[in-house]
């Protein structure tokens, strides 16, 4: 799997935080029963690495990945934890090195047409374009397209249900990522019917932004 088929796999890609170790199986499988199996598990809380590993072993047909990559040590960690994929808010030498020798698929994060440019020419063709709504949303992916029209954008960072299809129809966004699949309060009470409901729902908006593009 490289990353362009990475992406292809939902069009919403979940951007986790798992706080409590003990529900990040239910939760995953929740995401997976709506339909959503690629699970980015962000690196911000404690329990992150040891969800990658649980989730991994015990929900068939998740696609784990590791999130908020930011130095070589923890992608390897990630890796050693079970991650099938990384994905990180920017992009130094040494996560790019690394990245590329790990062989796993991996998106850095960009913001600027000199990120872009810059991170394909490390070989990364499919990125995040990271705060995406905050650094321009659907108007700079449709100035970036112009120029660099081969570059892949999974735009993540303010975006929802009520925008994410604006994004899905552009020729250069293969996927979306959000947390807002996984609310924290929704979590933490256990609502799993409601995350699969979020998980559904999202996957028919990837449905019906293809039907109204011509990509
Ligand atoms: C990320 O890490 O990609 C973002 O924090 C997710 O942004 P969101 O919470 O606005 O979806």
């Amino acid at each position: 799997m490289n990353a362009l088929e990475l992406l292809a796999h939902s069009p919403v890609m979940p951007v986790i935080v798992v706080h409590d170790i003990d529900s990040a199986i239910e939760l995953a499988q929740a995401l997976v029963a709506g339909g959503i199996c690629s699970l980015e598990i962000t690196l911000r809380s404690d329990a992150a690495l040891s969800a990658i590993s649980l989730i991994s072993q015990a929900v068939p047909g998740a696609l784990v990945g590791a999130g908020t990559l930011r130095n070589a040590r923890q992608l390897d960690a990630a890796i050693e934890a079970g991650a099938r994929f990384g994905v990180s808010p920017g992009l130094t030498p040494e996560l790019a090195q690394a990245a590329r020798q790990s062989g796993i698929p991996f998106l850095p994060g960009a913001a600027t047409a000199s990120e872009a440019m810059a991170a394909a020419d490390q070989g990364f063709i499919a990125q995040k374009l990271f705060p995406a709504e905050a650094v321009g949303g659907v108007a700079l992916l449709k100035s970036l397209y112009g120029p660099l029209p081969d570059i892949v954008f999974c735009p993540t960072g303010g975006i929802h249900a009520d925008n994410a299809a604006q994004y899905l129809a552009l020729p250069n966004v293969r996927c979306v990522g959000g947390s807002w699949l996984t609310p924290n309060t929704v979590v933490a009470a256990k609502q799993w019917s409601t995350i699969t409901a979020l998980a559904r729902q999202a996957c028919t908006l990837g449905i019906s932004a293809l039907a109204r593009s011509d990509k």
